[in-house]
């Protein structure tokens, strides 16, 4: 149940209430593709960074180790030990971006595991039990992620066949809900809306979704590689239709620059593997921009990697030792990397609640617009 507490502009601030804890927003969850933060963080340490809901995949966690094995050891949640809220992405994006000889049919998609090849069929009502099985807080529609740019007449059937398979994901979840043995009787259900760059498409599409009342609305099939002005135009575009006491997420996004200009457009809820591929890498976010702490002039700089920061690596190391991890190919580097962006982009989200609590959003975004995504 989504409560708006507040509005700057097209900006909104709310609270979001589930079984498993209510989220503040606007949020950025973060993923943990296979019931784990790549870099070796786990759901105690995504509690100890502020993060309020965890990101699993259905395709992944399906493939392995199997979501009728999840239910027979309790669930997501137990399995995990993270109990606050879980949201599952349907499969619908990884089978596009990560599987391979897919073919589409209206029941389904049928394609080859990106593990051992072996051949897999997948649709709304599969996606739905998957997700069933791993009893996330939140379940997502089964959609087709279109490959950007895509043909107007394939956009345009495309998005009538996930509208047809977003009535048969409902229907399933309510069927499985049925069963006194689910392992989340409350799971939720969010719609997610298609049509690629093309207005008429993502309005049409939006106006069907909206009128299935489900527990939230998602933007998918945007950051596929389109000109941010692009996805910035898409967003406000389909805002406009989106219903104003739901819950809106835009899947799979991406820089601070981007989360700013996505909250100020209307969004709440935000997914991105960004900060901890990043982390990975050694780009590493702060309050100035982005270093790279490879970078030879750190190799003395005993400063916190960001005094603004509060997480356990900028508290207690410095740069030189956090660059002397990374160049040793030290797991702790990694580790404490993955840990800051994650607390970083969770900071951001309290810093902009706060913003929007006190009626200066609109101050923050231009004081952080053109410095977040700046590379120093
Ligand atoms: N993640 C990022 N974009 C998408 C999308 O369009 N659909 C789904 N299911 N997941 C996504
Ligand atoms: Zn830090």
């Amino acid at each position: 149940m989504y409560h708006l507490i507040k509005t700057e502009h097209t900006a909104r601030r709310g609270s979001f209430e589930t079984v498993h804890g209510t989220v503040q927003t606007p949020a950025f969850m973060n993923v943990a593709t296979a019931g784990a933060i790549k870099g070796g963080l786990s759901a105690f340490d995504l509690k100890n960074n502020d993060c309020q809901v965890m990101l699993c995949n259905t395709y992944h966690l399906h493939l392995r180790p199997g979501d009728k094995k999840i239910a027979q050891l309790g669930g997501l949640h137990r399995f995990t030990r993270w109990d606050g809220p879980i949201l599952t992405d349907s499969g619908g994006f990884q089978v596009f971006s990560l599987a391979k000889l897919r073919k589409i049919t209206e029941e389904g998609v049928t394609f080859a595991s990106h593990l051992d090849g072996h051949r897999i069929f997948m649709g709304p009502e599969q996606s739905m039990q998957i997700q069933a099985n791993l009893g996330s807080t939140i379940a997502m529609a089964f959609d087709e992620c279109m490959e950007n740019p895509a043909e107007y007449n394939y956009a345009k059937n495309s998005c009538d066949r996930t509208v047809r398979w977003l009535k048969r994901c409902k229907e399933e979840m309510a069927r499985l809900k049925q069963n006194e043995l689910a392992v989340n009787p409350h799971q939720l259900l969010f719609g997610i809306n298609q049509g690629c760059c093309y207005d008429d498409l993502r309005i049409e599409h939006m106006k069907q979704i909206a009128d299935l009342d489900l527990d939230g609305y998602a933007i998918g099939g945007l950051a596929v590689g389109e000109p941010k002005e692009e996805m910035y135009r898409v967003i406000s575009v389909v805002e406009e239709h989106m219903p104003k006491d739901k819950i809106r997420y835009l899947m799979g996004v991406g820089t601070p620059g981007n989360i700013l200009e996505a909250v100020r457009r209307g969004v709440d809820l935000f997914d991105c593997v960004m900060p901890s591929r990043n982390a990975r890498h050694g780009h590493l976010n702060t309050w100035n921009g982005i270093i790279n702490i490879k970078n030879a002039k750190y190799e003395l700089d005993e400063s916190p990697l960001d005094p603004e920061c509060s997480c356990e690596c900028c508290k207690n190391f410095s740069r030189a030792y956090l660059r002397h991890l990374f160049k040793a190919d030290e797991m702790l580097g990694m580790r404490l990397a993955v840990m800051h962006n994650l607390h970083f982009y969770n900071h951001l989200m309290i810093r902009i609640r706060q913003a929007l609590d006190e009626g200066n959003f609109e101050e923050f975004y231009r004081q952080y617009i053109d410095v977040l995504d700046k590379r120093i």
